[in-house]
C-alpha cells in the first residue's frame, strides 16, 4: 500500500539541514485534522516541527502559507473528505502560487503518490512514520513523496513538545497493529506495532507536568499492547502515578485480548487511573468475531469485562462496533444486540462496515445497505440509551471535574468527570486547571450539570 517508486525530499532523512545563518521566516500553519486521537497528536508534533522552521499555527486557509491535511484512512468516507477538502483549496492555491499543500496520516500513506496524480495542487504527501522529514521536504523542489517506515524513530527527531493550552494531553506511547482485523487497513497504514521506550516517555510526561498539564491520555492503536523496554502498560502506568501533579490517567485503544492481569490490578489500585475504560469488541456473534480475525469470543469478551468490574466496579465502559460486516445475519446482529445489553456502555462508537481496499474482507459481498442501515439505527438507539442511564445514574453522586475550558455561560467552566461526563459547573471563581470536587444535579443530553462543594 505504500508508494517506494516516488521521488525522495532532496535531503536525505534525519540530517541537519539548517545552516546557522538560515534564521526561519515567519510564516503561517494551517493544519486540519481527521480520524483518531493519534492523528490529534501527531498534528501538535507536526505543528512544533514546523513551529522550528518559522510556522505558526492560523485557523483560516486564507491566512495561510501552509495548508496540511492529517488524514484517516478507516472508512470509505473518512478518506473521500480529503478529496473533497482538496478541491475546496483549489482557489486558495490560485490566489497563493506559493501556498504548499501537504497530505499527511492514513491515506498518505495508503495512497501516496496516487494523490498527486488525483490532485497536482499536492506539494508533499507524508506518511505517519515519516514528520520528522517534513522541513526537509518542505525544502525540495517540485511534488515529493515520503511513505517509508524509516529504522529512526520520527519521535527521536522531533523537537521537545512546547507550550501548552490546557491541563489535558495526549501522549502517544505506541503505534500501529500486528492484529489484522480482517476489516481494518490501520496495520497497513501505521505499520507493525512498536513501543516506545519508557524513559522518554517518562521524561515527555515530566516536561507535560511543568507546563500545566494534569491528566495524561496514552496513546496507541493497541495501547494495552504496550511492552517498551520490557515494561508493559500496567508498569508504565504505575511509574507515570508517581509524577506529582499528574492526577489523572486514561489510555486507549485496548484490544481485550491483551487485557494482562497486572492491567487489571491497576485499576483497581493506581487512584490516578480514571475508571472509564474504552474497550472495542466490535461485534457479539462468534461466527462474525472469528471472520473478522479478532481472536476472542463474546463469552471471552463478557468474563473479561467481569473481571475488571470486580476490580473496579463504577467503571464505565466504551466500545466501538461494526454493523453489516459480510456474513452478518439476523441472527448475528441479534447476538451483539444481546451481548450490548449484558453490558450496559456508558457510551459507544458504532459503524456501518466500510470495505477497504487491500483488506481480506474486502473480497466478501458485503450486507445490503439498508439492511445495515437499518440494524446501526437500532444499535445507536440501545446504545444511547445506555448512554442516558449511566449519565442519570451520576445525579446526586459527588464526582471530581478537571476544567478545561469557561462555559458559555458567564461564571461557569467545563470539564470531564472521572468517569469522562462532560460536566457543567457554576463557578465563578474556577479557573482553567482547576482538579475540583462537585455534585451532580442534573444530566442532560450529551453533558452533566453540577454545583461545586469545596
Ligand atoms: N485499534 C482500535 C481501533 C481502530 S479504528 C481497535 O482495535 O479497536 C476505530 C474503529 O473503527 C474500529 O474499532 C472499528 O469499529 C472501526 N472500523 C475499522 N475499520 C472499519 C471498516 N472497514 N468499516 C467500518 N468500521 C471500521
Ligand atoms: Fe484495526 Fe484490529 Fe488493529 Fe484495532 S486491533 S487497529 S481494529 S487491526
Ligand atoms: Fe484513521 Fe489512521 Fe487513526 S486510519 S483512525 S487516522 S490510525
Amino acid at each position: 500500500m505504500t508508494d517506494q517508486t516516488s521521488p525522495k525530499p532532496a535531503t536525505p532523512a534525519g540530517q541537519a539541514d539548517r545552516s546557522a545563518d538560515a534564521a526561519p521566516v515567519p510564516r503561517k500553519l494551517f493544519i486540519k485534522t481527521y480520524g483518531c486521537q493519534m492523528n490529534v497528536y501527531d498534528s501538535e508534533r507536526m505543528a512544533e516541527v514546523l513551529g522550528a522552521e518559522g510556522y505558526t499555527r492560523t485557523d483560516t486557509v486564507e491566512d495561510a502559507d501552509m495548508v496540511l491535511l492529517n488524514t484517516c484512512h478507516i472508512r470509505e468516507k473518512a478518506s473521500e473528505k480529503l478529496y473533497s477538502d482538496l478541491g475546496r483549496l483549489k482557489p486558495a492555491k490560485l490566489a497563493k502560487p506559493d501556498l504548499k499543500i501537504g497530505v499527511a496520516g492514513c491515506v498518505a500513506q495508503a495512497e501516496g503518490g496516487e494523490i498527486l496524480r488525483r490532485m497536482p495542487l499536492v506539494d508533499l504527501v507524508v506518511g505517519p512514520q515519516s514528520y520528522h522529514r517534513l522541513p526537509a521536504m518542505m525544502r525540495a523542489e517540485g511534488q515529493v513523496v515520503d511513505t517509508d517506515f524509516p529504522a529512526e524513530d520520527k519521535f527521536d527527531h522531533l523537537p521537545e513538545r512546547r507550550a501548552l493550552r490546557g491541563p489535558t494531553a495526549f501522549l502517544t506511547v505506541q503505534e500501529g497493529c500486528d492484529k489484522f482485523c480482517a476489516f481494518c487497513v490501520v496495520p497497513y497504514t501505521r505499520g507493525a506495532e512498536v513501543s516506545r521506550p519508557p524513559e522518554r516517555l517518562l521524561a515527555e510526561a515530566r516536561d507535560l507536568v511543568s507546563r500545566g498539564v494534569r491528566e495524561i491520555t496514552l496513546l496507541g492503536q493497541n495501547v494495552n499492547a504496550y511492552h517498551g523496554g520490557g515494561w508493559g502498560l500496567a508498569r508504565l502506568l504505575r511509574e507515570l502515578a508517581g509524577i506529582e501533579g499528574l492526577e489523572r490517567l486514561r489510555y486507549t485503544t485496548s484490544h481485550p485480548n491483551d487485557m494482562e492481569d497486572d492491567l487489571i490490578a491497576a485499576h483497581g489500585d493506581l487512584p490516578q487511573l480514571m475508571p472509564y475504560l474504552h474497550l472495542p469488541v466490535q461485534s457479539g456473534s462468534d461466527r462474525i468475531l472469528k471472520a473478522m480475525n479478532r481472536k476472542h469470543t463474546a463469552a471471552d469478551y463478557l468474563r473479561l469485562v467481569e473481571r475488571i468490574r470486580a476490580v473496579r466496579p463504577d467503571i464505565l465502559l466504551s466500545s466501538d462496533f461494526i454493523v453489516g460486516f459480510p456474513g452478518e445475519t439476523d441472527a448475528d446482529f441479534e447476538a451483539t444486540m444481546d451481548l450490548i445489553a449484558a453490558i450496559g456502555y456508558g457510551a459507544a462508537f458504532s459503524f456501518k462496515y466500510s470495505a477497504r481496499p487491500g483488506t481480506p474482507a474486502a473480497e466478501k459481498t458485503p450486507v445490503a445497505p439498508d439492511i445495515a442501515d437499518e440494524r446501526l439505527q437500532r444499535l445507536q438507539s440501545l446504545v444511547t440509551q445506555q448512554q442516558r442511564a449511566a449519565q442519570e445514574a451520576m445525579v446526586g453522586r459527588e464526582v471530581s471535574v478537571l476544567y478545561e475550558k469557561p462555559g458559555r455561560l458567564p461564571g461557569q467552566m467545563v470539564g470531564k468527570s472521572d468517569h469522562l461526563h462532560a460536566v457543567h459547573v457554576t463557578d465563578p471563581a474556577g479557573k482553567v486547571g482547576d482538579l475540583v470536587r462537585v455534585r451532580v444535579t442534573a444530566s442532560s443530553t450529551n453533558s452533566l450539570a453540577a454545583e461545586r462543594l469545596d
